[in-house]
C-alpha cells in the first residue's frame, strides 16, 4: 500500500476503506487529497482481496468542499495547466461498487466527491449544499451537472443560485442519497449493506454499473443495446452457470466471481 498524507486506507473482510483524513479542515480536498483518493480507488479496483469500497470521512463531517486556501492561489492558466480535473473523471471509471458514507458538511467538492460514488449513505446530521457561489465561483467537479440530471434545472437552479444547505432527509427526498440513517449507525449500516453485496456476483455488479452509467449519458435505444450485449456477455462467466444452477437445485448459489 501507498503512503497516503491526506487520507487513511485499509482492506478489512473485502471491503477497501478509503477514510478522508484532514478532520482540523473539515476533510477540505486539496488536489493531493484528490490524487491520493484515486490511486486508492485504483489500488482497490484492481485488487482481489477487495470487493465492495467504502469511502467516509473522519472527524465533525464527511468534507466541507474543496481546499480555499489552496484554490485562493490559482489562475485560470495555472488550472488549465495542472488539468485536475483529469483525476474526478478518471474515478468515475472505477468497476467495483463504490459507497459514500456521509454525515456533517458535506458541501461542494466534498459532496460532487459523494456524487461520484455509486450509493450514498448519509447520516442524520448530514448537510448538503453547493456553497461555491458564495465564493464567486460555481461547482466544477460535475455538481452542477449532475444536480440537474437528479432534480431536474428549476430545483437545481434554486439550490446551486441560494448555495443553501439541505438536511438529509431533504436530499433523500430529491434522491440525492440513497438512506439516511441515525449518526451512530451509519457505518454498521454502510458495512452492512457492503456485506450483502459482496455476496453478488462480482461481474454482474460490474455490468450492472457499467450499464447503469451508460444509461445516463447515452440515448434510450443506445442504452438498450448496451444492456443486451452485457447480459449476453455474462452467459460467458461461471457464476451465471452457478446461479442458474442453484436455482434448479434448490440452494443457495456459491459465486467466485468469474
Ligand atoms: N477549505 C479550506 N479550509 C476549510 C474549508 C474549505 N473548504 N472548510 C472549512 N475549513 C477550515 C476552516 O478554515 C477552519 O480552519 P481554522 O480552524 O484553521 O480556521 C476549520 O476548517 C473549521 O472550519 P470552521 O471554523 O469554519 O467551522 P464551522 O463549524 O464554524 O463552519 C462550515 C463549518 C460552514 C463548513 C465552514 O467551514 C465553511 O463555510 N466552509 C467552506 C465551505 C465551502 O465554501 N465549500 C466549497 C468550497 S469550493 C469547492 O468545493 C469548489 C469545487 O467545486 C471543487
Amino acid at each position: 500500500m501507498n503512503n497516503y498524507q491526506y487520507i487513511k486506507v485499509w482492506t478489512d473482510n473485502e471491503i477497501g476503506n478509503i477514510e478522508l483524513h484532514r478532520p482540523k479542515v473539515l476533510n477540505a480536498i486539496n488536489q493531493s487529497m484528490v490524487a491520493e483518493i484515486l490511486t486508492a480507488l485504483c489500488e482497490f479496483d484492481y485488487s482481489e482481496q477487495v470487493k465492495v469500497i467504502v469511502l467516509f470521512g473522519a472527524g465533525k463531517s464527511f468534507a466541507a468542499g474543496a481546499d480555499i486556501k489552496e484554490m485562493m492561489g490559482e489562475n485560470a492558466v495555472s488550472m488549465e495547466l495542472k488539468n485536475q480535473f483529469a483525476d474526478w473523471d478518471r474515478i468515475a471509471l472505477i468497476k467495483k461498487p463504490v459507497i459514500a458514507a456521509v454525515h456533517g458538511f458535506v458541501l461542494g467538492g466534498g459532496f460532487e466527491l459523494a456524487l461520484c460514488a455509486d450509493m450514498i449513505f448519509a447520516a442524520a446530521n448530514s448537510k448538503f449544499g453547493f456553497p461555491e457561489v458564495k465564493l464567486g465561483v460555481m461547482p466544477s467537479a460535475g455538481g452542477c451537472v449532475k444536480l440537474t440530471k437528479l432534480i431536474g434545472k428549476r430545483k437545481a437552479l434554486e439550490f446551486l443560485w441560494s448555495g443553501n444547505h439541505l438536511e438529509a432527509e431533504e436530499a433523500k427526498h430529491w434522491g440525492m442519497v440513497n438512506r439516511v440513517v441515525p449518526n451512530e449507525l451509519l457505518m454498521q449500516e454502510t458495512i452492512h449493506f457492503a456485506e450483502k453485496l459482496k455476496k453478488q456476483p462480482a461481474l454482474a455488479l460490474r455490468l450492472i454499473k457499467d450499464t447503469v452509467r451508460r444509461a445516463e449519458n447515452v440515448t434510450e435505444n443506445e442504452a438498450m443495446q448496451y444492456e443486451r450485449k452485457n447480459f449476453s456477455l455474462l452467459f460467458a462467466s461461471e457464476d451465471q452457470q452457478e446461479g442458474m444452477q442453484a436455482f434448479m437445485e434448490k440452494r443457495s448459489p456459491h459465486f467466485q466471481g468469474k
